[in-house]
């Protein structure tokens, strides 16, 4: 699917780190303070995009690295946006950045959480591990996913 004409992929910066913090309280119950995606600005190992959409962040996503492993923490599009390839394309911009850096890729998602377990399923990620209780508000397993980049 073409992303939509309006839409800009960006990488983390300054100027829309904020937008990105507001759209983690809009679609999470436990998110990161705007505070640490700050911080994530600075740090060599993390890679974040974000998709803005007529000046706000409709989707981001956030990675760190470590050698060739790359974990996947958040990647979330704002309810009106999706369903239109957005979370994908924020997928198909950090496998670009990280060709040849990183060979692999982790991450923890909600057991209920069909459409991102759909999706992940989709962008080749396969269940590797479970992890009971692992979330809280509310509490809930978590199903570990691993995908060869
Ligand atoms: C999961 C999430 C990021 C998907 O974002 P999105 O931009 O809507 O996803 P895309 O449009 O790129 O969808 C790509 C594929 O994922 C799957 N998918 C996405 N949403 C789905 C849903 N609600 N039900 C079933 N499959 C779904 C489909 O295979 C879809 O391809 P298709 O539309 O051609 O069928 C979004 O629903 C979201 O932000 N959820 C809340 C936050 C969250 O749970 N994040 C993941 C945990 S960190």
């Amino acid at each position: 699917m073409m992303l939509r004409a309006d839409a800009g992929i960006e990488m983390f910066s300054d100027s829309n780190i904020h937008a990105v913090a507001e759209l983690a309280k809009a679609c999470f119950t436990t998110p990161w303070s705007e505070d640490i995606y700050r911080r994530e600005l600075d740090n060599p190992q993390s890679v974040g995009f974000v998709c803005m959409i007529g000046g706000e962040a409709a989707g981001f996503i956030h990675c760190n690295f470590v050698l060739d492993e790359l974990t996947l923490n958040t990647l979330c599009v704002a309810e009106k946006y999706r369903r239109q390839g957005i979370a994908r394309a924020l997928w198909a911009a950090v496998t670009e950045m990280m060709q040849g850096v990183c060979s692999v890729c982790y991450l923890e998602v909600r057991e209920s959480n069909l459409p991102a377990r759909t999706l992940y399923e989709s962008l080749g990620f396969t269940q590797n591990g479970y992890r009971p209780r692992y979330y809280s508000q509310p509490d809930e397993a978590a199903v570990l996913m691993i995908c060869n980049l």
